[in-house]
């Protein structure tokens, strides 16, 4: 079969992602691989996509291989899939699948990403391989890049597709414009970065950012990405999770610390674009990575004002609501043109003032807790190298590993043994859950002095 890979790493033939398309061709010779480095070259695909073209063209199967950066794929990815589709290049009822490298940290919101163009593109899917970046330097990970491709390779020899049912209305996106107010609120002291990608006259979310500059009743200021002089996407050379320091000389890095990070709220404005925030949002997203890991904004309000078809759009609600949760933001809401941007837009405007007075942070879910427990124990591994993340974690208690919990898990061994005995057991039927609640006991004594004998 005729196997076209398209490089979304920024590193080219030096993509760790990369390596396990060499090893599937060096292992499966009766096939033909051809490498397109898109992301790396993605300034002369913009001049010239022919190369692009061709390659695509010639392919029966298009493997989109790329690292997971910031919750989606990189930059690269996300320009070379909107030039793809810009090119208007017919690959309906070709086959495509992804392979993904990362340290599992929302490599599925990347993958739904990939998926959902794929599917725009009326390609035929099948079922990726989302790997740890050091899984092809372990034999399990080597079996499984095997399994993945015969699999792959039967799948589309018997014309069998992995496609998930998405339910979209597929129409065009009509917006709702909003209604900017006349007269503005008086600007109380407190800084809210509204960061957009370009500038906004005339447009939908044009009016939804005025509307929330007029409401909100706090001075504002716009951060447009356009105009940041950035002089281009991560590149991933990890040289800033040693010295802090991006190598990019744009300044971008300081700017981030003293002009962002210090806010007291950010707002995010964007219009949807292939199922993301667009390009040039997605470059400041991977440049971000100049922080690391580090959750410097804990307790600050998050907004989001979105032109597009949000509510369908379940994969980029996902990543909204993860990175509010893992950076552990409060999520003061997403006002859209949908249906009711003023109305959106105004309730934004009331839980961020809401925040501000009662400091309201909710605790974090699934996606802050678990994500956080994967950098716990990257940055752990890493720390010779991660210098500022680890100083970072070790000062915030970030490092809760379970074993050093010595009192409560002396405490489960205590319990295991009580009722691993079946006489004990018996003895203590229906004492544990009452055990259970003594803490709990305790504490409403303690708060409101309530009775021994009260429950
Ligand atoms: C800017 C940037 C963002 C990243 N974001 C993520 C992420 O969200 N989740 C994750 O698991 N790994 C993340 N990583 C780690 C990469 O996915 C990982 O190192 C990958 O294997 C690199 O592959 P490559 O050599 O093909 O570029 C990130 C790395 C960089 C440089």
């Amino acid at each position: 079969m005729r196997i076209a890979v398209i490089n979304g790493s920024p590193k080219g033939k030096n993509s760790i992602t990369l390596q396990t398309s060499i090893y599937l061709s060096k292992k499966f010779t009766e096939h033909e691989f051809r490498i397109l480095n898109a992301a790396q070259l993605i300034k002369l695909l913009e001049k010239d996509f022919s190369r692009a073209e061709e390659i695509l063209e010639w392919a029966e199967i298009v493997v989109f291989s790329y690292p997971v950066y910031t919750f989606l794929a990189p930059y690269g990815m996300h320009k070379f899939i909107e030039l793809l589709k810009a090119s208007g290049i017919d690959l309906s009822g070709k086959w495509a699948t992804q392979i993904s490298t990362s340290k599992h940290f929302y490599d599925i919101t990347a993958a739904a990403y990939i998926e959902d163009n794929i599917a725009d593109l009326g390609m035929r899917y099948v079922n990726g391989l989302l790997a740890d970046m050091d899984d092809l330097l372990t034999e399990r990970g080597r079996e499984e890049a095997v399994g993945f491709f015969k699999y792959l390779v039967s799948m589309v020899e018997s014309g069998v597709e992995d496609r998930i049912v998405r339910h979209r209305s597929g129409g065009t996106h009509t917006p709702k414009l909003a209604t900017i107010p006349t007269e503005a609120k008086p600007g109380c002291e407190k800084d809210i970065v509204i960061i957009t990608d370009g500038d906004q006259t005339d447009t939908s979310l044009g009016r939804m950012i005025a509307r929330f500059q007029a409401n909100i009743g706090y001075k504002t200021r716009i951060v447009d990405i356009s105009k940041l002089g950035l002089l281009g996407g991560c590149i991933g050379c990890f040289a800033c999770a040693v010295s802090s320091k991006c190598v990019y000389p744009d300044g971008f890095d300081s700017y981030l610390r003293e002009s962002i990070q210090t806010a007291d709220a950010i707002v995010y404005a964007f219009s949807i674009k292939d199922h993301s925030m667009g390009p040039l949002f997605k470059m400041y997203d991977d440049r971000n990575f100049c922080n690391g890991h580090r959750t410097v904004t804990v307790g600050m309000p998050i907004g989001y004002l979105i032109s597009g078809d949000y509510s369908e759009e379940d994969n980029l609600r996902t990543v909204v609501e993860a990175r509010a949760s893992v950076g552990h933001n409060f999520l003061a809401g997403v006002a859209t043109d949908e249906d009711d941007p003023d109305g959106t837009v105004d309730a934004l405007c009331a839980r961020i003032s809401y925040a501000f007075s009662e400091g309201y942070v909710p605790p974090q879910s699934f996606y802050g807790v678990g994500g956080l427990k994967i950098f716990r124990d990257l940055i752990y591994e890493m720390r010779g190298m991660m210098r500022a993340d680890h100083k970072f974690y070790k000062k915030n208690g970030f490092y809760d590993f379970p074993q050093k919990k010595w009192a409560r898990s002396y405490m489960m061994y205590l319990v295991g043994f009580l009722l691993g005995n079946e006489k004990l057991r018996r003895k203590i039927k229906g004492k544990m859950n009452e055990g259970m609640l003594m803490p709990y006991v305790k504490l409403f004594r303690r708060e409101f002095g309530e009775d021994k004998k009260q429950k």
